[in-house]
């Protein structure tokens, strides 16, 4: 059997919570295809590692990470803990720079028609909406130099070309395995950089820089250019505009993923990958896999989060890093099979974020029996 070596890290509030039923969907994948191993290293960072290790993520952990799989991971912070640094969030930060996890992608898409009246957008605004956001992750104001004194403090944000070139690479594969109409086909997808050139010296860098990689390399794929105060504006009014791929950086991404949230109605279904390579460049690569989502202390501990995005990090960590496409397409599948209420009986199993009254654990047991049929259907395809 092909064994994979996966890292799990559920870390603080919530994130242990949504975790349990992703590993619950794992462990169905790997009984019912005799072919498929998983083996799970489990380890701890953020504000619990903080309490029990001294410090938010050992270099121990750091030294497991590179050289699983993959990573999955759930969600670190919390208002204990507070933001003097070294913060739980610092963990995080520190795994995607130490094995490199650059390319951060960030689908924002209706995993079901039946979450539409969900969004605070006009049914008909909302219901096309299917974009990538692809957030550089490695570099800029996060990982500038920083001084912190008690009346001033500064974040250099700054970026080299080399790491603008690979994020733009990697918007380019994407952009063709989206294609346009959104399932592959019709050419490319898309791409809209997003920066703020008319004021940063870095955006105009990273502009310059997008603008020659996509003549030079990639001159079937349209690009065009939003700058992001007016992309943010746009994706409440016409968010179709962006359906594709927003390339933009670290800052930013970070804002208008969640924003892209605010597009769907929730952060939820929000799942992301943080990859170390380009997808579908022949070899699969290591990368870290968790929701959008922070750790959500306002609804902790009562067991109605929604699992839903980090089971879909899952399914991307499958398809990514282990090459395991049609597990991947199965369990996104029941996803949206249970947020249809299909083949569960017609019954809403859903989390209060998205209009129900479910727990995380009904979730998730939905998630996996309508899972389990459909792993039952395909026995004979293992990829
Ligand atoms: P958040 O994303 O945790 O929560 C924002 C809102 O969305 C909250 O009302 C929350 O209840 C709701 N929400 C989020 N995920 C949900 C889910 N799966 N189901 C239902 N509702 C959900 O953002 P925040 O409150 O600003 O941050 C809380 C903490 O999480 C902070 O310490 C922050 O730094 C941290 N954080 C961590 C990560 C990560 O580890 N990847 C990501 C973002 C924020
Ligand atoms: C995210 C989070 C993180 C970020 C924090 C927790 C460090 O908000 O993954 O979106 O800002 O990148
Ligand atoms: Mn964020």
């Amino acid at each position: 059997p092909k064994s994979f070596r996966i890292l799990v890290i559920p870390g603080d509030h919530v994130g242990p919570e949504v975790m349990k039923e992703a590993v619950k969907v794992l462990e169905l994948i790997q009984a019912k295809r005799p072919s498929v191993k998983f083996e799970l290293i489990h380890e701890i960072a953020g504000g619990c590692s903080m309490d029990q290790r001294g410090t938010p993520i050992t270099d121990e952990v750091l030294k497991i990470a590179e050289t699983v799989d993959a990573v999955l991971f759930g969600s670190v912070g919390g208002p204990e803990w507070g933001h003097t640094y070294p913060n739980p969030e610092s963990s995080l930060l520190r795994l995607r720079q130490h094995i490199g996890a650059f390319a951060n992608v960030r689908p924002a898409t209706f995993y079901s028609r039946s979450l539409i009246p969900f969004s605070p957008l006009k049914p008909h605004i909302a219901e096309p909406v299917d974009f990538i956001v692809l957030r550089e992750n490695c570099g800029g104001a996060y990982y500038g130099v920083k001084t912190e004194e008690p009346d001033y403090a500064s974040d250099v944000w700054g970026y080299s070309v080399s790491e603008i070139e690979r994020c733009a690479r990697v918007g380019a594969a994407l952009a063709r395995t989206m294609g346009r109409d959104g399932k592959g086909g019709g050419g490319p997808a898309v791409v809209i950089s997003s920066d703020k050139a008319n004021v940063l010296a870095n955006s105009r860098l990273w502009r310059r820089t997008v603008e020659r990689v996509y003549k030079e390399e990639f001159p079937d794929i349209e690009l065009r250019h939003q700058l992001a105060d007016s992309l943010s504006m746009i994706m409440m009014t016409d968010p179709k505009r962006f359906n594709g791929i927003i390339l933009t950086d670290n800052t930013f991404g970070d804002m208008l993923s969640d924003q892209a949230g605010g597009v769907i109605g929730t952060l939820g279904t929000l799942p992301s990958a943080s990859l170390c390579g380009i997808p579908g460049a022949g070899s699969r690569c290591n990368g870290i896999y968790e929701p959008v989502h922070g750790s959500a202390p306002d609804i902790s501990g009562k067991g109605i989060v929604n699992p839903t995005a980090e089971i879909l990090s899952a399914a991307l960590m499958l398809r990514y890093s282990l090459d395991l496409h049609d597990e991947a397409l199965l369990i996104e599948q029941a996803v949206a099979k249970v947020l249809d209420g299909k083949d569960i009986g017609g019954l809403e199993i859903r989390t209060g974020d998205i209009g129900g009254k479910a727990t995380t654990v009904e979730v998730g047991d939905a998630v996996c029996s309508v899972l389990e049929q459909l792993l039952d259907g395909k026995s004979g395809a293992v990829s």
